[in-house]
């Protein structure tokens, strides 16, 4: 049983959603490996995406960096590839960057996002929206406000990506973040500094702050997948679909949202 929030290695994956079920307060699904997860995290997307194009509509996800998305990204652009997924009615909200930081740098989230998922579709440059790192402290605050009203006034987020962190928390909501966060700078924990320590080559290099959407932001998504591969998440897993809802971990908030996996 030592593996048995391990999304990433489960051998019997029925046999432990049977065992877990009576415990979880976040519904999951356990897959072989990561590729098979988000394989299905991507098709769910394209799906949506295709639902949207054939109303006529804009779709508006909210993405997420780090290593936990970057399966889904490459299955995105390989159905883009293969198999004529459009991104043209795609708008995109990142959840979070480090501040201060320039977007042209290479450890930046905006850097990330254009390497991993938008150089390579059709999405709209304008339709792309990415927290800025390397805003004057005076503008911060006008701009996380334009950030979490431009996403209500497109009638907020339909599907939201999430990793979790292995201090619990989303996006950079750390601990202490409550149910009611909005967009907005944060101060990030050590433990997540020096988990990004080897992106910035030496915990030395890692800004100590980030914007980030607030835990209420994140709530208002439709329709939310939280990934979690691999044993060393599986302590913040266990916790955050566990235990009870808490600011010292503000993944637990999830709890409560009506469609969240
Ligand atoms: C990234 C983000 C973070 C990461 C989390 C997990 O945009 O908001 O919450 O999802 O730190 O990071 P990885 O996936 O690298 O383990």
């Amino acid at each position: 049983m030592k593996l048995k929030y391990d999304l990433r290695i489960i051998r019997h994956p029925k046999e432990l959603t049977y065992q877990i079920k009576s415990y979880e307060k976040i519904p999951i699904e356990l897959f072989d490996n990561a590729f098979d997860g988000s394989k299905h995290i991507a098709f769910r997307i394209a799906e949506a995406i295709k639902e949207k194009q054939r109303n006529g509509e804009m779709i508006k996800l909210g993405l997420a960096t780090g290593s936990s998305p970057l399966k889904v990204y490459s299955e995105l652009i390989r159905m883009y590839n293969q198999e004529n997924l459009s991104f043209s009615n795609v708008i995109t909200f990142n959840l979070d960057e480090y501040y201060p930081l320039d977007p042209k740098q290479q450890e930046s989230y905006n850097h990330f996002m254009n390497q991993y998922l938008f150089d390579h579709v059709d999405i709209v440059p304008e339709n792309i929206n990415i927290p800025l790192g390397n805003l004057s402290l005076e503008e911060v605050d006008s701009y996380c406000k334009d950030y979490e009203d431009k996403i209500d006034h497109l009638g907020g987020l339909d599907i939201q990506l999430l990793g979790i962190g292995r201090t619990g928390h989303i996006g950079f909501n750390e601990p202490g973040s409550t149910i009611n966060s909005k967009t907005r700078m944060v101060r990030l924990d050590n433990l997540t500094r020096r988990d990004a320590a080897q992106d910035f080559n030496g915990i030395e290099n890692v800004p100590y702050k980030a914007i980030t959407m607030g835990v209420e932001t994140i709530l208002k998504a439709k329709e939310i997948y939280i990934m979690a591969w691999g044993q060393h998440k599986a302590d913040i897993v266990k916790r955050a679909i566990e235990g009870n809802q808490t600011s010292d971990i503000p993944a637990t908030f999830l709890q409560d949202h009506p469609k969240v996996k």
